[in-house]
């Protein structure tokens, strides 16, 4: 049965939502747009008008708009900082939630979306759409299968440099908070185990053009003793990464290398004898289900999997919130030059 879903937020990222909903096969036909509402409704009309939604009502009063048309979801494409209202203000109409990310701009306003959701029943997500990528897929694949052994070791890179504008302080944490998805790099680890503590060192203002926030290097420790590092930036001269960020896994029978495009390299131990081991290159496997690897459709169809099952999404809130919880650690860290407990 086709869903109905107002869309709140209508700038540059609903572009690639609607074009997900209404052009990725495994959703044709599955998600109707009934509303999309933005703060300035002539952005609302374009939408609506580049993507022929003519049926669909134009706003710029959310509530409204829920009371209006009674949808089953609310997509929020929403500038984080009105993401706490605006997705209160879908679960309150009883509308299932999917969000931009981040989830929120505190751990207690995520802590606040988790406990609504969980009141009014609902399913809240978050859109992790770099889970849903093949090369994460097939990392995800291979150290399932322990291709590597025990992982004991995670470290990623994202080395960009962007002239965004000028960013205040408080823009320059949310740009911290951008700086990839730590706890996606682990998921592709873990399955399940959290963060327990994280150190950040260094968080600065590395070129003129950032105010606060442009460069973090952080080090996380799981619950089962695994190490992350992470090295971000978005004011790396020269010798960038892929924008899906480099990867390293390290494990006891072997390493598993990403370039975040296409290259792998994955060697595993051979000999048993001498100072420095034989090694032999082993296959990454595909990804066990190509309808994974395509970011925002693939993380929209896990969304109405879960409502249709009555489960949660794999990017649910009440996990995502982990991922919160280490991006402010590792800014509180920042501060204080300290190790930070992380308890969600
Ligand atoms: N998943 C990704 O890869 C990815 C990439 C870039 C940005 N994002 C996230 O997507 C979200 C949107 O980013 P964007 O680049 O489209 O921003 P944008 O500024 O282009 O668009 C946001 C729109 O939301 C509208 N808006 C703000 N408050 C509103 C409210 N209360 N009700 C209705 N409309 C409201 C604004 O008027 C604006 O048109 C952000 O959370 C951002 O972090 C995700």
């Amino acid at each position: 049965m086709t869903k109905t879903a107002v869309l709140a937020g209508c700038g540059a990222m609903s572009k690639g939502w609607l074009k997900a909903v209404l052009e990725a096969p495994k959703l044709a036909g599955r998600v109707e747009v009934v509303g999309p509402v933005d703060l300035d409704p002539a952005v609302a009309q374009a939408r609506a008008d580049e993507f022929r939604l003519s049926g669909a009502a134009i706003g710029s009063d959310l509530d409204a708009m829920l009371a209006q048309t009674k949808p089953d979801l609310l997509f929020d494409v929403v500038v984080p900082v009105a993401r706490h209202d605006v997705v209160a203000t879908g679960l309150k109409h009883g509308c299932h939630v999917l969000s931009e990310k981040p989830m929120a701009t505190s751990l207690a306003a995520g802590h606040d979306t988790v406990a609504l959701a969980r009141q009014v029943g609902r399913v809240h997500a978050v859109v992790q759409n770099r889970r849903f990528i093949s090369g994460v897929r097939r990392i995800r694949q291979l150290l399932g299968e322990r291709g590597a052994g025990a992982i004991d070791g995670a470290a990623l890179r994202f080395l960009h440099r962007r002239a965004f504008r000028r960013l205040p302080r408080a823009d320059g944490e949310c740009a911290a908070a951008r700086h990839g998805d730590p706890y996606a790099g682990c998921g592709a680890v873990h399955g399940g185990q959290d963060a327990a503590g994280g150190l950040l060192p260094r968080n600065q203002s590395a070129r003129l053009w950032y105010g606060h926030g442009a460069a973090a290097n952080a080090i996380f420790e799981f619950s089962d003793d695994v190490v992350f590092t992470y090295r971000g930036s978005w004011a790396a001269e020269g010798a960038n990464t892929s924008w899906e960020s480099a990867r390293r896994f390290v494990g006891t029978k072997g390493s598993l290398l990403w370039d975040g495009e296409d290259s792998f390299e994955a060697k595993v131990v051979a000999g048993d004898s001498g100072f420095l081991r034989e090694l032999t290159a082993i296959e990454v496997p595909e990804p066990a289900d190509l309808a994974q690897t395509h970011g925002h459709a693939s993380v929209i169809a896990e969304f109405l999997a879960a409502i249709a099952e009555n489960r949660q999404p794999e990017t649910a809130g009440s996990d995502n919130i982990k991922s919160l919880a280490m991006v402010f650690a590792a800014i509180e860290s920042a501060g204080t030059r300290q190790r930070v407990t992380i308890a969600v």
